[in-house]
């Protein structure tokens, strides 16, 4: 029975009536057990299991020395069994004390943690790439010169298409698709920041030098490479005397503060309805330094923006002095500049909250 029990002893297992005889014999088994039961050593549920099993279970001890009745002879019988129960209640009541000593033991030890290790590291917000990227565009601007200024998301067809060279039933509002306000026409989320453009001449006289960045969309399917929502970054220019050459420079100046000294740009001929001269700017790619890779499709020259000099008819639309003044416009994706700079290749991502994502921006905050 108690064979695996380390703290059986001897004097207690002879309770269990292997010798002896008589009222003697049988008190003194009692004396040797109600002695073990106080000796028992409960320092653990284990022991406090094996206290339990050891006496109190229905093979234990207690037991045991009940059996040892029948040495006893009849008219010391009732004494014995007083004995017993005394020996019994006792081994109860240290039973009952080792468990509740056990569960305040445990209470007071707390959760089971080791504290030498080193915290858990807090989880810090960070800035979205697009804000970042944004924020260095406008930095690079404002350092020569170059105020922000912002305009409506929810745009009127005037500064979004008519005021822009883009009447109706022009064929160049094909180029892009539009999300018009239900119930409202004359109302459109606007599908560039040129509208900007006109909201500042219409309101202020030359010279005027300002950039405007905001949130724009189109109705596009979306991929990797297009989505319905998305940032750009308009610039303006206007004072007398301003030339292609100042376009030219200025495109130059923020590709080489935006991606490093050695960025090279070139213009290719274009085509927007707000400009004339139009014109498409590629810089060096950034990932293979222009030697190709697959980013720039193996030409060595990645499109950042699109550019112009304000076209007069614009000016006039606006109420600027057309003879007087000349001045130029370029817009640019920030998704894009940001998919360069970061090497990301779905733009997706932008907009999909993944906090996995969004940390590794948390460097450049
Ligand atoms: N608004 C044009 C676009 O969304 C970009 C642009 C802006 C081109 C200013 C020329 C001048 O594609």
């Amino acid at each position: 029975m108690s064979s695996k029990d380390p703290q059986s002893s001897p004097t207690a297992d002879q309770a269990s009536g292997a010798t002896g005889s008589g009222l003697d014999d049988a008190l003194a088994a009692a004396d040797a057990l109600q002695a073990d039961i106080e000796a028992y050593a409960i320092d653990s549920a284990d022991a406090l299991e094996a206290f339990r099993i050891r006496f109190i279970g229905s093979k234990g001890l207690v037991k045991g020395l009940m059996g040892r009745m029948k040495d006893v002879p009849g008219p010391e019988r009732k004494a014995f069994g007083q004995r017993v129960n005394a020996v019994k209640q006792s081994a109860e009541k240290r039973f009952e004390e080792a468990k509740t000593g056990l569960v305040q033991q445990e209470a007071s030890a707390g959760p089971d943690v080791d504290l030498s290790l080193p915290p858990a590291a807090p989880r810090v917000g960070s800035r979205h790439p697009i804000n970042i990227i944004r924020q260095r565009i406008v930095e690079a601007f404002a350092r020569i010169g170059f105020a922000v200024e912002e305009g409506p998301e929810i745009e009127d067809d005037w500064h979004n298409f008519t005021a822009m060279g883009t009447p109706e039933h022009h064929p160049a509002r094909d180029m892009q698709d539009t999300f018009y306000i239900a119930g409202h026409p004359d109302r459109v989320l606007r599908t560039h920041t040129s509208p900007v453009q006109a909201r500042v001449m219409e309101s202020r006289k030359p010279p005027i030098r300002i950039i405007a960045p905001g949130r724009t969309y189109r109705n596009e399917t979306i991929s990797a490479r297009a989505h319905c929502v998305f940032h750009q970054v308009e610039g303006l220019y206007v004072d007398e005397n301003v030339s292609f050459a100042d376009l030219k420079q200025t495109i130059d100046y923020f590709a080489k503060t935006m991606f490093g000294e050695d960025t090279e740009t070139r213009l290719r001929p274009s085509y927007f309805p707000f400009t004339e001269p139009s014109a498409e700017v590629d810089v060096t790619c950034l990932i293979c330094s222009g030697k190709g890779c697959s980013v720039c499709k193996h030409t060595g020259w990645v499109e950042i923006m699109g550019c112009g000099m304000v076209d007069p008819d614009v000016f006039e639309n606006c109420g600027v002095d057309a003879e007087r003044y000349t001045g130029f416009a370029f817009g640019m994706g920030i998704e894009r500049i940001a998919m360069l700079v970061y090497r990301i290749d779905d733009i997706r991502l932008f907009t999909e909250n993944d906090a996995l994502f969004l940390e590794q921006f948390r460097s450049e905050s």
